[in-house]
């Protein structure tokens, strides 16, 4: 079958002739969601994480969803010998790559520790990638390469950073420019790079959400904490901003629309470097996902305004017409259904506590 035949809409579709793909941070929150998704497609998908920040029990959950447990390998991208290991007899197509820290304040704190595991990393990764003749390749990157940018519909072309304040933040937009001349200097290479504004939900099933083992600074991980009872209430930052509500915007997609976006950049890969922005184009904001949020539970979520965060900007959206037209991938789901299987997750994931 060739793989122009697939759609990414409509049943699941096995076959024995799709391409090999390393998920690099395969057992967390967009790794696993994307697993999923290219299993359902058919790819032969193979996991690769030091579980610093996962649990090996998603193994079992890709499983229940798809009937395919992912062969998985323990090993951390800065582990040079575990890495060759992997790749010697990997035989892969494509890399997807999501292994990466990513909590912002702590980059803060500890930048050696993100550049260290972000970017050599990545430059480990690569060297196995280029050694054993992998040239295809898709990154996570992130809306916070466009820096300081607030308020306006931010296109692929824009500038990225500048005015970006936090280490995390920095390897995002550095990998991006490593990848951009791997690719320069070898022209086979197939680069894309996927920037992805703020992921949020969980998989219609309940089996996979967002299940972090550090302590969260992202909405949504922190309201699902407030509705368990182990944070009091939210803070929430700021109400004097600039947008409707006076509270901070953002473009929230539903993590299984994102991992779809993956599965179409997979689809459309060839040789260059191409950027897309995966968000839905709209904004919401922080008052607007508590009451969503209230609607799906039930409940009344706690919380009380406070000064805003340090780095934070009014209103940060997508325009997504790049991946619409030349992917073919639009976000189909909303806040409301993120919000529906998030409660989901939470009472599967409180089940099996
Ligand atoms: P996550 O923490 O759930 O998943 C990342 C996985 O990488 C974890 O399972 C962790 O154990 C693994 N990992 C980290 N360092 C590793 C290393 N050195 N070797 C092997 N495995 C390692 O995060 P996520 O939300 O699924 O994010 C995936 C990617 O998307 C990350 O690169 C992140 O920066 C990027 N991203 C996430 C968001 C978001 O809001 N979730 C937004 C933009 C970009
Ligand atoms: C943050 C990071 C960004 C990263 C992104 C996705 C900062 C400054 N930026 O962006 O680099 O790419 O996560 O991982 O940390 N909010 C509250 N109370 C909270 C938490 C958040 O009101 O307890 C508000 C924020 O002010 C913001 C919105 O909720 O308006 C979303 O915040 P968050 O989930 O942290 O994402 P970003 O700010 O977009």
């Amino acid at each position: 079958m060739d793989k122009g035949d697939l759609s990414l809409d409509g049943d699941w579709c096995y076959n024995d002739s799709m391409e090999k793909i390393l998920l690099t941070g395969g057992t967390g929150y967009i790794g696993s969601h994307t697993a999923v998704e290219l299993i359902k497609k058919g790819y032969d998908v193979e996991i690769l994480d030091n579980l610093f920040n996962s649990k090996i029990t998603v193994l079992d959950d890709i499983a229940k969803i798809t009937g395919k447990k992912p062969r998985f390998y323990q090993v951390d991208l800065l582990d040079e010998k575990g890495m060759e290991d992997v790749f010697r007899d990997g035989n892969y197509d494509m890399v997807i790559h999501f292994a990466g820290l990513k909590a912002v304040g702590e980059s803060v704190e500890k930048p050696l520790k993100y550049y260290e595991n972000n970017i050599s990393g990545t430059i480990n990764l690569l060297k196995c990638m280029k050694k054993y003749g992998v040239k295809k390749i898709v990154f996570s990157s992130s809306a916070t390469v466009y820096g300081d940018q607030d308020g306006v519909r931010l296109t692929e072309e824009m500038q990225t950073g500048v005015g970006i304040t936090n280490p995390y933040g920095q390897t995002k937009y550095m990998i991006e420019q490593i990848l951009k001349d791997v690719a320069l200097a070898d022209r086979e290479m197939q680069v894309t790079i996927l920037r992805y504004f703020n992921p949020v939900g969980a998989h219609e099933s309940g089996f996979l959400g967002e299940n972090p083992n550090d302590i969260p600074n992202n909405l949504m991980p922190i309201i699902m904490k407030v509705s368990t009872g182990e944070i009091e209430k939210l803070m929430v930052y700021g109400d004097d901003y600039d947008t409707p509500d006076g509270t901070g915007m953002r473009d929230y997609i539903h993590v299984v629309d994102l991992a779809k976006g993956h599965v179409a950049a997979a689809l459309k890969m060839k040789p260059g470097v191409y950027i897309y922005n995966l968000g839905t184009g709209k904004a919401t904001s922080v008052l607007e996902m508590v009451k969503a949020f209230e609607l799906a539970s039930g409940e009344e979520l706690p919380y009380t305004v406070t000064p805003r965060r340090a780095g934070d900007l009014a209103k940060i959206y997508a325009n997504v017409e790049k991946a619409k037209n030349e992917l073919g991938w639009v976000a189909e789901l909303t806040v409301a259904d993120a919000m529906r299987d998030t409660m989901k997750y939470l009472n599967y994931y409180s089940k099996k506590k």
